[in-house]
């Protein structure tokens, strides 16, 4: 089959996606675990309803509490779970954790108190690193919604999107110009704004089969978007 054969060569010539944040998407948030009864403060006992306030801290004794392993990356970041977040208030929400929970503020506290901002810290830059970036963002939301794409897997592409690929991948190990690099990343810079618009409205109507099917091509897309990138580091 077309569709199979092209995508063994392009894995020979390593323009298959691979290696996308994935995997470890639901690392922070093993919402599998059950939070049976409230939890009760590490350190002082209290089992007063640690949820309110910031989450983060015992209103009774102030002690940082361990990371909630219930708690998804939009609840964390304080976004709706969308597609669309608005990035601006990601980043206000990403510096309010970090002055809250930073390893920094807690060298003169507790082990427990330490270790516990070390995970929350690296938490944070993982929800928000995920949430940042459309694509990364989009496959997990696609996976709280229990749909996966696993890697390796020949998701049915189309002919003329794999021809599309292997156009602009030709395109890019000829370029010998700074013109050239530009026009390939314009040309990708506009594909990627196409696909952004086409997977919110995806995810809008609740279609996530077709969620899938864009993120699947984001996923190429920013495969050249790195060959661009290394290719433009001079040597
Ligand atoms: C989240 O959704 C609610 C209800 O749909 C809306 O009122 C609110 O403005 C949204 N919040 C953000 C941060 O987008
Ligand atoms: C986005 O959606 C429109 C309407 O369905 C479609 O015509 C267009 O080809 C899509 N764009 C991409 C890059 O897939």
């Amino acid at each position: 089959m077309w569709g199979g054969r092209a995508g063994a060569l392009l894995r020979v010539w390593g323009l298959w996606p691979a290696g996308v944040p994935g995997r470890r998407l639901l690392s922070g948030d093993a919402a599998s675990q059950t939070g049976s009864s409230s939890p009760r403060c590490w350190n002082c006992g209290g089992s007063e309803s640690l949820e309110r306030g910031d989450r983060f801290f015992c209103p009774h004794c102030r002690a940082l509490q361990p990371p909630d392993p219930t708690r998804d990356h939009f609840s964390l970041m304080d976004c709706n779970r969308s597609f669309r977040v608005d990035t601006t208030k990601l980043q206000h929400r990403y510096q309010q954790l970090q002055r809250l929970v930073h390893p920094d503020f807690f060298s003169q506290r507790s082990q427990n108190e330490k270790d516990f901002s070390e995970k929350h810290s690296t938490l944070v830059n993982d929800a928000y690193k995920t949430l940042l970036a459309p694509l990364s963002r989009g496959l997990y939301l696609l996976k709280l919604h229990g749909v996966e794409i696993h890697e390796g897997t020949d998701y049915e592409m189309d002919r003329q999107f794999l021809m599309e690929i292997m156009e602009i991948n030709e395109k890019l190990a000829e370029a010998q110009s700074e013109a050239a690099m530009k026009e390939i990343e314009s040309i990708v810079r506009a594909k990627q704004k196409e696909f952004i618009d086409n997977v919110s409205r995806a995810f809008e109507q609740d279609d996530f089969e077709k969620a899938k099917e864009i993120l699947t091509k984001m996923r190429y897309f920013s495969n050249v978007e790195e060959k661009i990138k290394l290719k433009k580091i001079p040597l």
